[in-house]
């Protein structure tokens, strides 16, 4: 099935429209709401991973769909400068853009797998994601946030 010239303007439409209020959400928010914002989804995400293991159906697609929604906003959430007192971020972030978002990217393919594992009550494959979404988390704190 193809779909109609018409049809297709009218995704393209919806997805800018989501692409942009996305944006405006992020972009509206001052920096210590970027970074309570950020701090909030890194915890969630340590929190999910966890206990993501004994996982199962539904509830380890709602896991990892949390995971990936949070993969997918970090890029917006680090706006240039966007350091308080109470962020842990560095400026290397900045300086290093293209690693920083590349490492986001490799966790955002980690929870789509997990995803699809878990979609598909593929047991191993999703256990293999979970390990696999964890091992970048301390890598990155160490090249770019004050975290021990
Ligand atoms: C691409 C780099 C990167 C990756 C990958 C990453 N983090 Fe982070 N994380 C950061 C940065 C930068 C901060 C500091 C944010 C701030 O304080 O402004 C942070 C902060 C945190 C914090 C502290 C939050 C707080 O309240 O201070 C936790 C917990 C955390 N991350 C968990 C994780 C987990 C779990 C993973 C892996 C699933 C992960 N992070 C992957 C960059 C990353």
């Amino acid at each position: 099935m193809s779909l109609s010239r018409s049809s297709r303007a009218v995704l393209v439409a919806v997805a800018l429209v989501f692409t942009a209020s996305a944006w405006a959400g992020a972009a509206s928010m001052t920096d210590a709401q970027l970074v309570a914002t950020r701090q909030a989804k890194m915890k969630e995400d340590g929190a999910i991973l966890k206990g993501a293991k004994t996982l199962t159906g539904a509830d380890a697609v709602a896991a990892a769909t949390k995971i990936l929604a949070n993969f997918t906003a970090f890029p917006g959430l680090f706006r240039p400068s966007s350091i308080t007192p109470d962020s842990r971020a560095t400026t290397k972030i900045w300086e290093n853009w293209a690693d920083f978002t590349a490492r986001l990217a490799e966790e955002k393919a980690n929870a789509q797998a997990m995803l699809a594992a878990a979609k598909s009550g593929d047991k191993a494959g999703y256990l293999a994601a979970v390990d696999a979404l964890k091992q970048p988390c301390s890598n990155c704190h160490l090249a770019y946030a004050r975290i021990l």
